[in-house]
């Protein structure tokens, strides 16, 4: 079966083709770095307006480059939540267009599911595991039980782990996205130059919560508080710093929720998912079985998206062209083992 995957829920203008749910054939991403650098973030009125002059040639290209063309298309998948509401409208209302016009049937896909099926386009993963999403938007630790069924443990209570990385960037001109900038910077800097607090998020409710705004208020308004003597203020070292505290955190609440449900299995996905220190923590782990998706998987991409939707796809599952598209998390029942 090959699936057509639309993903348009931020910056990234994406379409793929996937065959039955693994076998990428093309996975073209547009993304609108360049345009949004100057505003050091997503300005979501650009993104949107970008979204509707890429959005016919990204898909073209993308089935071009599989050496296909919407004939041989057998379902289209789309993301139509969460996001950025006018992002989405875009690809979900290009995806109902393109299947309207030809018959091929289509379905709309949760961002979130999408990036926790990334790592399987790639890899033969089992059910059930502990899926990690880390990006800009998101933050959840939750047990994955099937493609289209998740349990969420923890969640972030105020700002997403990425964009932690995005503000302290901003504020430190460090450039955007910063992410990547920040996780480079760290290589040459000394992560003990500051010891930043943990906020102390581990009773009842809040057991695999997170939080990064007192990190993010530490690292920008308080620097000098959390300095330790005999080391540089220097930029590499704020960088080193606050990567250390905030992957960390994170995965002192994964590795407790690993080890409370007794799951093994750790699946990571979302931008963050590329971040060289998550990455060696997360090996170093002898007891954890982890998977990553290579790097151009972790962030967005419609060749997720394809992959998801070809098992609701398979199983029959249909979207009507009354689906609208949605800016929140929906569906997910926080649930405490
Ligand atoms: O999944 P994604 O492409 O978009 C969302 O759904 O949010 O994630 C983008 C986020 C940005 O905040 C970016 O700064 C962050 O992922 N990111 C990284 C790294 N690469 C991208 N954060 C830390 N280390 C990286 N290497
Ligand atoms: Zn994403």
């Amino acid at each position: 079966m090959l699936v057509l995957g639309i993903e348009s829920s931020c910056d990234e203008c994406s379409a793929a083709v996937v065959e039955d749910g693994r076998k990428i054939l093309s996975n073209n991403i547009a993304t609108q770095i360049e345009i949004h650098k100057e505003y050091d973030g997503v300005v979501p009125e650009i993104a949107s307006r970008t979204h509707t002059e890429w959005v016919k040639g990204v898909v073209e290209s993308a089935l071009t480059e599989a050496g296909t063309d919407l004939a041989k298309i057998d379902g289209i998948s789309v993301t139509n939540r969460p996001g950025l509401i006018g992002s989405l409208m875009v690809g979900l209302s290009y995806a109902k267009g393109l299947s309207l016009a030809s018959g091929i049937p289509f379905i709309g896909i949760d961002h979130i599911l999408a990036h926790l099926y990334s790592a399987r386009l790639e890899h033969d993963i089992e059910y059930p595991f502990i899926g990690l999403i880390v990006s800009g938007g998101h933050t959840i630790i939750s047990v994955v039980r099937d493609f289209d069924h998740i349990e969420v443990m923890g969640t972030t209570i105020d700002d997403a782990c990425g964009e932690a990385y995005d503000k302290v960037a901003k504020h430190y001109g460090f450039g955007y996205p910063g992410g990547l900038i920040i996780d480079q910077m760290a290589q040459k800097g000394d992560d003990r130059a500051f010891s930043f607090p943990d906020p102390s998020l581990h009773k009842g409710e809040h057991r695999y919560d997170v939080s990064y705004s007192g990190l993010k208020t530490a690292v920008i308004n308080q620097i000098d508080q959390f300095h330790n003597e005999g080391y540089e203020k220097s930029e590499h070292n704020i960088a080193a710093s606050f990567q250390k505290a905030a992957i960390t955190m994170l995965m002192k609440r994964l590795f407790k929720a690993s080890s409370d449900t007794g799951i093994s299995r750790v699946v990571a996905g979302g931008g963050v998912a590329a971040n060289s220190y998550l990455r060696s923590m997360l090996r170093d782990k002898n007891n954890l079985e982890v998977y990553f998706p290579s790097m151009e998987l972790c962030t967005d991409n419609a060749a997720m998206v394809a992959g998801l939707g070809y098992h609701y796809l398979k199983r029959g599952d249909r979207s009507g062209f009354d689906l609208s598209a949605g800016s929140r998390v929906e569906g997910f029942r926080k649930k405490y083992p």
